[in-house]
């Protein structure tokens, strides 16, 4: 027993050395098909380490980019590929913000929650009869009736919140029945994310159950941004130098302060860096729903650099049991 444990960390550290370097090259991870390799080996091991247990990502869309990419490589572990399905038969798409896969030979499942800021969005009808989005950063989201059932949960959130009115601040930010006229988003962010805490702390029992957050994954718009015309198309290869390389957002800052407050030990996924690199990962005019003006440069192509964060998940479970 002892043995094939040994040899399973040689191999999982031998396997991330590999995807990591690859990732940062700019090579993508590629996962051999067909029985007996070591990735098939890993990938059957990874399910083994799930088996009876309810592994849950909740957060943006960049969580469910994570989620397919997980699908993927656990898909990879199985011999018969038709033993995994959604329970409701529900194909992933955006529009719908819950999925359950089960792994129906390892009884565990691995779910999706939306959630896009962690904590509380609602709306208010302003003066003019319109009605208007909020924020309530002290309160946690309503899908956290959910979280509570996992054993493994993996939480984000962040590019929500730089766009427009999460940005901007103007009557968006709420805190009970207090409606902030202007609000600073770097402090509306520690706030939210104080709120999570609180939850986790709560709500998580740390002998049953384990919490990862996974850090910000980094976008390469050159030009503009993802809503005014920034690209990322025709890039064959990563950044090798410079200082985007050194990119290390305030909100990550925040997010390590936060959690070296928490009483349950949280495992941070710190993939910031490894992601600064790859300008070339993105699915840019490829992506679903985009036109030349608005390209995809902060989601990523699968198999890609996703697979990477759910290797250092595996190995997470792998060194801590
Ligand atoms: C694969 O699994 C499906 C679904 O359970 C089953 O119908 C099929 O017979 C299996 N195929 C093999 C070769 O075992
Ligand atoms: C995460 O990685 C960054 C480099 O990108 C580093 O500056 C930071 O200290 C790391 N944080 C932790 C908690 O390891």
């Amino acid at each position: 027993m002892k043995g094939t444990q040994f040899t399973h960390r040689v191999l999982a550290r031998t396997l991330m050395r590999l995807l990591i370097a690859k990732t940062m090259v700019g090579v993508t991870p590629t996962i051999s098909s067909g029985g007996g390799s070591q990735t098939v080996v890993i990938f059957r091991d990874f399910l083994v380490r799930l088996r009876g247990k309810r592994l849950m990502l909740v957060g943006d869309s960049m969580n469910r980019n994570q989620f397919e990419s997980i699908l993927c490589l656990l898909r990879e572990g199985l011999r018969n590929k038709s033993r995994m399905h959604e329970i409701h038969g529900h194909k992933i798409s955006k529009g719908r913000g819950y999925f359950v896969f089960k792994f129906v030979d390892y009884d565990c499942t691995v779910e999706f929650v939306r959630s896009h800021f962690l904590v509380k969005e609602g709306f208010r009808i302003n003066g003019q009869g319109n009605s208007n989005p909020t924020l309530s950063i002290d309160q946690i989201d309503k899908t956290s009736k959910r979280w509570r059932r996992a054993d493994i949960l993996v939480f984000n959130t962040g590019h929500w919140w730089t766009h427009g009115k999460t940005a901007r601040g103007k009557n968006y930010y709420k805190e009970g029945d207090y409606l902030y006229p202007k609000f600073d988003a770097v402090e509306a962010y520690r706030r939210a994310l104080r709120t999570w805490a609180n939850w986790v702390d709560k709500n998580v029992n740390p002998k049953k159950q384990l919490v990862i957050y996974r850090g910000y994954s980094s976008a390469h718009f050159r030009g503009g941004d993802w809503d005014s015309g920034g690209s990322c198309n025709g890039e064959t290869g990563p950044v090798l130098s410079g200082a985007i390389l050194n990119n290390y957002p305030q909100k990550m800052k925040i997010v390590e302060e936060v959690v070296k407050e928490m009483q349950v030990p949280v495992k941070l996924l710190n993939v910031t860096r490894l992601t600064n690199f790859r300008k070339d990962g993105h699915p840019s005019i490829f992506g679903k729903k985009v036109s030349t003006r608005r390209q995809d440069c902060s989601h990523w192509c699968l198999p890609g650099v996703p697979d990477a964060w759910n290797e250092l998940i595996y190995a997470t479970l792998l060194f801590n049991t």
